[in-house]
């Protein structure tokens, strides 16, 4: 009986210290938008893997993915890249917002996470040049962007868009957003970072046009500007729009032969006319390519890569390059020469989490976690929009830390969280880092080309079974079992 008692009262402290933890925890705190509050501070970053219809159509296998993290606690959900037109994905098989006959699909998406009370934010997109695989129908049309400059890492082709395409692009977006609303989600991000069509108009390093898309930054800004308007114009006041952005572009840092592109100067003044424009949140970034050596940080795994890197042969006018450098051993150091330069160039983090034990681990998280907040923190200076940083945070106490010392008002995680989906819970039971952190060896992101998205570091699980019963976990639950509902 004593003893009862004893664990009830034990089982009963311990949740009151919980909750007086969570109470003084800036991670628990909700995050207010104009339009949106956000119950914790930690937000899924959009991750695209190939689940979904070559129609782009939705699959259960992509719900039950976004039902893994609204299960394990994060506030909101950034979708993958969703094309707003099918000249604009970046690759086959990814679900899009093109047409009217998708609301249906997003709106069971959105319905699966807010049962966890979980937002859901669509992330629209285009790709511009940056389309790693065209897909049949784009046989013998390049791509559209703001140059016809070839992309220079795969050798991507592509036309300048002509000012009748730039116009009809920008309402393919205010169309995106009038169906994520009709679908009855949360919000919608512009993926205006990362190389991707918007960023091939804002960069100085890849934008050339001589009209009023192009030349001044004001003028590189009008594509995003007028799509934020149109969006306006389209879905109202009241509808939560946030957009990405990478901070710097370091476009040179591969192909050393490019242009630098932006500089954080010219990323702070983009932030304040786009808040201006109707913007209700900033996602900061880097890079003016995908992957980039900075984005996401890590290894460049070349074990994966030579097995994966066929898929794109066909892409490109420089993928045989590519192709012969990851397969040759001897031609590695050259690659990992070019891809490391960058990183020798950033300052040292500003602070540390809590002290980690392990020695490699503590490595990792000092080289990789956070390598944004330096740029976020100037961002967050100059805007009145709440701001979210991305780039390798996984332990409670560092994101603690960028919160309250004004990096960022909120992070959000990708790899991280594929890693660990319940990082968040165990964030709310008192861990700092989980047992078994991402090591940011970005096998998940090499696969993602040709094979499910998910973990695949082996070192993680106890075998290659569990790893892949895990990465093919998504296949196996609820295959459609009410989908004449
Ligand atoms: C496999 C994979 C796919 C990604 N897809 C997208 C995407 O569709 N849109 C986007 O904005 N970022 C994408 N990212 C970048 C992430 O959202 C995130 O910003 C980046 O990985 C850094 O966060 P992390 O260190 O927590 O992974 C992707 C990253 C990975 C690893
Ligand atoms: S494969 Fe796993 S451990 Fe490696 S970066 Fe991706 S999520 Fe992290």
């Amino acid at each position: 009986m004593l003893r009862t008692i004893l664990t009830a009262n034990f089982i009963a402290e311990t949740a009151q210290k919980r909750e007086e933890r969570m109470e003084n925890d800036i991670i628990f705190e909700p995050l207010r938008f104009r339009n949106l509050t956000v119950k914790n501070r930690i937000f899924r970053s959009s991750i695209s893997g190939r689940w979904d219809n070559y129609d782009g159509s939705g699959t259960q296998a992509r719900i039950n993915w976004e039902e893994k993290f609204a299960r394990g606690g994060v506030g909101a959900i950034i979708s993958s890249f969703v094309p707003v037109a099918i000249r604009g994905r970046i690759m086959p098989n990814y679900a899009t917002i093109n047409c009217d006959e998708r609301i249906p699909f997003w709106r069971k998406v959105g319905e699966k996470v807010h049962e966890y009370d979980c937002k859901f934010i669509l992330q629209l997109s285009h790709s511009g040049r940056q389309q790693d695989i065209g897909g049949i129908e784009n046989l013998g049309k390049k791509a559209l962007s703001s140059t016809s400059k070839t992309e220079p890492f795969h050798g991507f082709l592509c036309q300048a868009m002509t000012l009748t395409e730039i116009k009809e692009t920008i309402q393919y977006f205010a169309d995106g957003a009038r169906r994520a609303r009709e679908a009855g989600l949360d919000g919608v991000e512009l993926h205006s970072a990362n190389g991707y069509l918007f960023n091939q108009f804002l960069s100085s390093g890849i934008n050339d046009r001589q009209d009023e898309y192009g030349g001044s930054l004001e003028n590189r800004a009008r594509f995003l500007l007028d799509v934020i308007k149109a969006i306006r114009k389209e879905v109202g006041n009241d509808f939560h729009l946030q957009f990405k952005i990478s901070a710097v572009d370091y476009n040179n840092a591969v192909t050393f032969w490019e242009k630098p592109g932006n500089t954080i100067k010219d990323s702070i003044q983009v932030c304040k006319w786009a808040e201006e424009a109707g913007a209700d949140g900033v996602h900061v970034s880097t890079g003016s390519l995908f992957p980039h050596p900075l984005n996401p940080i890590g290894d460049f795994n070349f074990d994966i890569i030579s097995k994966t890197y066929d898929a794109m042969l066909s892409s490109g006018v420089e993928t045989t390059r590519n192709y012969i450098l990851f397969r040759k051993a001897f031609l590695h150091p050259i690659f990992n020469l070019l891809w490391n330069r960058v990183k020798k160039q950033l300052p040292s983090q500003a602070f540390s989490g809590d002290d980690v034990k392990d020695p490699k681990i503590k490595q990792l998280l000092i080289e990789n976690q956070g390598r944004n907040l330096l740029d976020s923190k100037e961002i967050k200076k100059h805007v009145n929009i709440p701001v979210l940083c991305t780039g390798g945070l996984q332990q409670a106490s560092y994101i603690r830390q960028a919160i309250n010392e004004h990096y960022c008002d909120g992070v959000t995680m990708a790899r991280t969280l594929i890693a660990n989906n319940d990082l968040v819970k165990s964030f709310q039971a008192g861990k700092d880092l989980a047992e078994k952190p991402c090591t940011y060896c970005n096998k998940c992101l090499l696969n993602v080309i040709e094979n499910p998205l998910g973990c695949y570091e082996q070192d993680r699980f106890n075998s290659y079974e569990e790893m892949m019963e895990e990465v093919m976990s998504v296949f196996h639950a609820n295959q459609f079992a009410n989908s004449s509902k």
